[in-house]
């Protein structure tokens, strides 16, 4: 049984089970950020959303690019003081005992203690409309993956709570086009 919750539309979108946290870089800071998903695997690229009100929001318009770090539950004070704090007022890489790393296509460092997975980003596109966060669309142009990679020690994040991605249920979906990724110029 459903019950209708009225006019706040917003408690539908609380109801949401809960994001992927990770890091964005740009230039020499770093934000903690909930809003985040894959929009297109041809070509390779994500999405992040940012408050306009955010010193990241500038920055990410002034350099068109932006780091993606994957945090893991271990960083979760890290996370934190990445998404209290800002980088207008505080280095956070100081503040969060976080080691700056070149990065191989754009100009912004990438953080060298999220080695699962970090992804350098040209903006391609920021969706213009009204709406609380400003959505960049960022082509990936390098990938650094760890080779020994599990998803289990991710975390997510929803309305004040931290979970830990934790272990998977099965091992595989019946349906193929879940595994088939098809990328530029490939017949698959
Ligand atoms: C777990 C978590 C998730 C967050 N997700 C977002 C987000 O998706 N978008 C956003 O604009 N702010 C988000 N924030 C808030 C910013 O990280 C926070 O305001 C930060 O201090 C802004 O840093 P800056 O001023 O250096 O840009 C989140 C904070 C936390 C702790």
């Amino acid at each position: 049984m459903s019950k209708m919750v009225g006019d706040n539309f917003a408690d539908g979108i609380m109801a949401l089970p809960s994001f992927p946290v990770v890091l964005v870089t740009v230039d020499q800071n770093i934000m903690t950020a909930a809003a985040f998903h894959f929009y297109s695997f041809n070509p390779a690229s994500v999405m992040v959303g940012i408050k306009p009100d955010k010193y990241t929001h500038g920055l990410i318009q002034e350099k068109g690019e932006f780091g993606i770090n994957i945090p893991t539950v271990d960083m979760l004070d890290k996370v934190q003081i990445c998404g209290s704090l800002s980088g207008k007022n505080e280095n956070k890489y100081a503040k969060a005992g976080l080691t700056p790393k070149r990065s191989n296509k754009i100009d912004s460092f990438i953080i060298a203690e999220c080695p699962p997975v970090n992804l350098e980003c040209k903006v391609v596109h920021r969706i213009e409309y009204e709406g609380s966060h400003s959505w960049f669309i960022g082509e990936i142009q390098q990938v650094h993956l760890a080779v020994n990679y599990v998803r289990d020690q991710a975390l997510m994040f929803w309305l004040g709570q931290f979970r830990a991605v934790g272990g998977h249920l099965i091992e595989g979906a019946d349906n193929s086009e879940l595994f088939t990724v098809s990328f530029r110029g490939s017949e698959a």
